[in-house]
């Protein structure tokens, strides 16, 4: 027997804006929505080729295509706005854009960090979540919707790392953010949540590891996962995120839902 409660529906009639949603985790995301009865999913990205891709690949008569600099409030505001003003509502934010590194240079120490570089990577991954977040929770509470946002940190958001200050510092304030924002909004009945994904293959990690090659990427994944069957995939980080955007979680908020797969650094 089949009813809208059944696993695959269970986000139902939700309107939901995915940032990042053009590549990788944001993507699979856009993806697994659609596939849980969402009735609209906007993506939001800085890649309106790929972007307007993967919308047209889900359905056009679902999912649209927004061109959205994470970093610059003013697009944010205007995401959130036309969102609503298409949909009705705004029942999910997945606020996932993110950077690995602005420097040509594998490192970003506290010897020499380049502050320049660090100025880009916060404005993409704590400005641009804050901003998010920010636009998200006012348009749910003044469309008296009760829901949920979830921001993408990382496994560093918890962990200090050897060779990427600048990154490991913005996904640290990604979870103030969310624990502060859970707070702030629980009284509205909105919830806030993160989720950490481990290492993942998508094009930032290949980025981050210098290489395009697939081959490499996993090697170097497997290396960092302590339990057995697999590497870590976007489809995995995807399912935490429709478990935390439905009601599935309906008492969870303030929480960060790490999905590592035991996650180890490669050189320990
Ligand atoms: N891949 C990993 O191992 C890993 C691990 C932990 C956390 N994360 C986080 O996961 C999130 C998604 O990354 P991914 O691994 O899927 O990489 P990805 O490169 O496949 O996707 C990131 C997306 O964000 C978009 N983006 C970048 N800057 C933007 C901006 N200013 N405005 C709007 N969109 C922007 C990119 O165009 C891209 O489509 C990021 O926040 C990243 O920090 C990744």
């Amino acid at each position: 027997m089949t009813d809208s409660t059944t696993p695959k529906n269970k986000l139902e009639g939700k309107v939901a804006i995915v940032t990042g949603g053009a590549s990788g985790m944001g993507e699979a995301t856009a993806r697994l929505f659609a596939s849980h009865g969402a009735r609209a999913i906007v993506i939001a990205d800085v890649q309106d080729e790929k972007g307007q891709i993967v919308a047209a690949s889900i359905g056009p008569n679902i999912c649209s295509y927004v061109h959205c600099d994470v970093s610059d409030e003013e697009q944010v505001k205007t995401l959130v706005d036309s969102t609503v003003k298409t949909y009705g509502r705004l029942d999910i934010m997945f606020s996932n854009a993110g950077m690995a590194r602005a420097t040509h240079t594998c490192e970003q120490t506290v010897f020499d960090i380049d502050l320049s570089a660090y100025d880009k990577v916060m404005a993409v991954n704590a400005r641009g979540m804050v901003a998010c977040v920010k636009h998200a929770v006012n348009a749910m509470v003044e469309g008296h919707v009760r829901g949920s946002i979830i921001c993408t940190a990382s496994v560093v958001a918890s962990r200090g790392t050897k060779n990427t200050i600048d990154y490991t510092m913005s996904k640290h304030a990604v979870l103030g953010l969310v624990r502060s924002a859970s707070l702030q909004v629980g009284s509205y009945g909105i919830r806030v949540n993160c989720v950490s994904p481990g290492s993942v293959g998508t094009q930032l990690m290949k980025d981050m590891l210098k290489t395009e090659s697939d081959e490499e990427v996993d090697k170097a994944l497997e290396s960092t996962s302590n339990l057995k069957g697999g590497v870590l995939m976007p489809k995995n980080v995807a399912d935490a995120v429709v478990f935390l955007a439905s009601e599935d979680s309906q008492f969870v908020t303030g929480h960060n839902l790490e999905v590592h797969a035991g996650f180890k650094f490669r050189d320990d």
